[in-house]
């Protein structure tokens, strides 16, 4: 089927959840929307009708979009998918590429956002206010005394960042100035700048991991990148050393984790992406000393905001015939 224009002449898009009002009035002036107004996870069923029946798809980071869903769209009127959110691990980047559907995502406008997570769980982590919190809400806090609770600075620590892009340097920017931290890090391709704080780039994980106090993951998750935090890599981690990621899932061995946290070898964890989330690893809920968020990362009205104009954007630009600003596969 060709992408021809209703009568409204606007192209027809498929959103699959929710997004803040403004960046929803912004899509509706130049396309006709289909929204999923009850914001409930949708049905494989559903997304392939989704697919079939719109000019563009705009999945996100919750919907599994696999092969047959692409083919699906491909065999009616899907010409692009815009992803709302940067990570693109949960399409399948080559059945679109088979079907000629490009694939566009929101880089750039959560950076901030993330880092700012990534933070709160060292934070949290090394301060323990997890603990804290769930003490006092308990009515178990007994009061100021000098041995309560009592954590570590972060000033002198070093931290060490697996996959120096836009979030690794972003949270090395923050770790560096804001904290007094060092910074080690691992990333495929040399950096010449140190990252803009005086970083020591590393040969490999297992080097990051011996170096640092706390190891962040900030990779995409690819085939090469999945399960980069194996076992060895976290024997490899110090003692007492602090596991964080705000990546994805898919880039840890939870089951590697959950064993060296219910070990001791390991100091903690704060995790805000898990592999099959929103589901989580039984021995990760009962893990010590970890933090365990809802996959906030970019969760700011300004970001969530930005990501569905990148989506606009790039839906814009398709119309168009332009070139697609962020294309992701
Ligand atoms: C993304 O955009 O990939 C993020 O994980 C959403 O927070």
């Amino acid at each position: 089927m060709s992408n021809t224009r209703p009568a409204s002449g606007k192209l027809s898009i498929f959103v699959t959840r929710r997004w803040p009002q403004a960046a929803e009035v912004a899509l509706g002036e130049h396309f006709d929307v289909t929204l999923n107004d009850g914001d409930k996870p949708l049905s494989r069923d559903a997304l392939i009708d989704g697919f079939a029946s719109h000019d563009i798809a705009a999945p996100t980071v919750s919907d599994k979009i696999d092969a047959e869903i692409v083919a699906a769209g491909a065999a009616g009127k899907c010409r692009l998918i815009s992803n709302y959110g940067v990570g693109v691990n949960h399409i399948d980047l080559a059945a679109a590429a088979a079907h000629d559907i490009p694939v566009t995502n929101t880089p750039g406008v959560l950076t901030d956002a993330t880092a700012d997570i990534t933070m709160t769980l060292m934070l949290m982590l090394c301060r323990r206010a997890g603990e804290g919190e769930r003490e006092l809400r308990a009515g178990e806090w007994t009061g100021w005394r000098p041995t309560h609770l009592v954590g570590r600075a972060l000033s002198g620590r070093t931290l060490g960042i697996i996959g120096m892009g836009r979030i690794g340097r972003a949270v090395a920017h923050r770790a560096h100035f804001g904290f007094g931290m060092d910074v080690v890090f691992q990333n495929r391709s040399p950096i010449a700048d140190g990252a803009g704080v005086g970083a020591r780039q590393l040969t490999d994980v297992a080097a990051v991991c011996a170096a640092s106090d706390f190891v962040s993951l900030h990779c995409a998750a690819t085939a090469e990148t999945a399960n980069i935090m194996n076992a060895d890599a976290i024997a490899a981690m110090r003692p007492g050393g602090y596991l964080i990621n705000t990546a994805r899932g898919d880039v840890v061995d939870e089951t590697a984790l959950a064993k060296a946290l219910h070990d001791g070898v390991i100091g903690g964890a704060g995790l805000d992406a898990f592999q099959g989330e929103p589901q989580i690893n039984r021995d990760l809920l009962s893990a010590p000393n970890t933090v365990l968020l809802p996959h906030l990362g970019s969760a700011t009205e300004e970001t969530r905001v930005a990501m569905g104009m990148k989506v606009v954007e790039n839906a814009r630009a398709f119309a168009a015939g332009s070139a697609l600003p962020d294309k992701a596969g």
